[in-house]
């Protein structure tokens, strides 16, 4: 389908909108095998898909959209691919940026800022700081992310900041975490049918709903996210408790 012919499409109305959707954008290198290109030709569909899907996202009234683009853990990966996707991504703020801001986009980061190289630390920092009185939606962007890394942080700064051990507890945490002020996810999305979290949001998605899709990372659009609202929109949050 032409996107122009998605955007006119009529969706019908959903009960309830989540208010957070955080998705793990998976599956650019076999997008990329798939048609005999090289991964980091997935990796730059993979953020040409960007637009589509914040676009869809503010048509849908989310709120706040976190998108895991770089884990602690890939750095592992060869180092073409972490270069090229430090460049990609470089470009995507390049190119993005005036636009996002334009459409009342704010962008956050999370994760580690440390490992970034200076040049893309200093687009990141302004970025946010353009960006910050944004109220339309608010971006979390994941890069450098890893769950397990944001509790060491948040564990060395409660210690650093003296925090006495009877005043430690969920809503404290929360607060030291990367995510602090954000609510929790009300939906995960994972494409390209992988069933993990893969160090993502392990412990803001204690209640998060979650959704996998076959789809690949650079083919899930407007009709991705709503198939993924609307199985959303069939299941029964209960947090612990007995059904409604
Ligand atoms: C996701 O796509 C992007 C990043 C992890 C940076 P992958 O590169 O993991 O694509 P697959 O999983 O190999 O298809
Ligand atoms: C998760 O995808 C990280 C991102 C999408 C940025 P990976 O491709 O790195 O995860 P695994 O290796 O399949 O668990
Ligand atoms: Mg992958």
């Amino acid at each position: 389908m032409s996107s122009q012919s998605q955007n006119d499409k009529q969706y019908s109305p959903l009960e309830q909108i989540p208010c957070h959707i955080a998705i793990i954008m998976d599956g650019n290198g076999r997008w990329a095998r798939a048609r005999g290109l090289p991964r980091l030709a997935g990796h730059r569909a993979g953020t040409e898909n960007l637009r589509r899907v914040l676009r869809a996202a503010v048509e849908f009234d989310i709120q706040v959209l976190t998108l895991y683009a770089f884990s602690t853990e890939n750095w592992g990966r060869p180092k073409s691919e972490v270069q090229g996707l430090l460049t990609i991504f470089e470009q995507v703020i390049d190119r993005e940026l005036s636009e996002l801001h334009e459409e009342g986009i704010q962008l956050r980061h999370i994760g580690r800022m440390r490992r970034l190289p200076p040049k893309f630390r200093q687009k990141v920092k302004d970025a946010i700081e353009l960006t910050k009185n944004n109220q339309r939606l608010t971006l979390n962007v994941a890069f450098d992310y890893g769950g397990r890394a944001e509790l060491v942080d948040a564990i060395r700064h409660i210690i650093i900041d003296g925090v006495p051990a009877e005043q430690i507890d969920e809503s404290l945490i929360s607060g030291y975490l990367y995510t602090a002020g954000c609510p929790d996810p009300d939906l995960i999305i994972r494409t390209s049918g992988e069933m993990r979290l893969s160090n993502f949001l392990i412990w803001q998605s204690a209640y998060t709903e979650i959704y996998t899709t076959p789809a690949l990372w650079p083919d899930f659009d407007k009709e991705e996210l709503y198939k993924a609202l609307k199985v959303y929109n069939e299941r029964e949050r209960r947090f612990g408790l007995t059904p409604g």
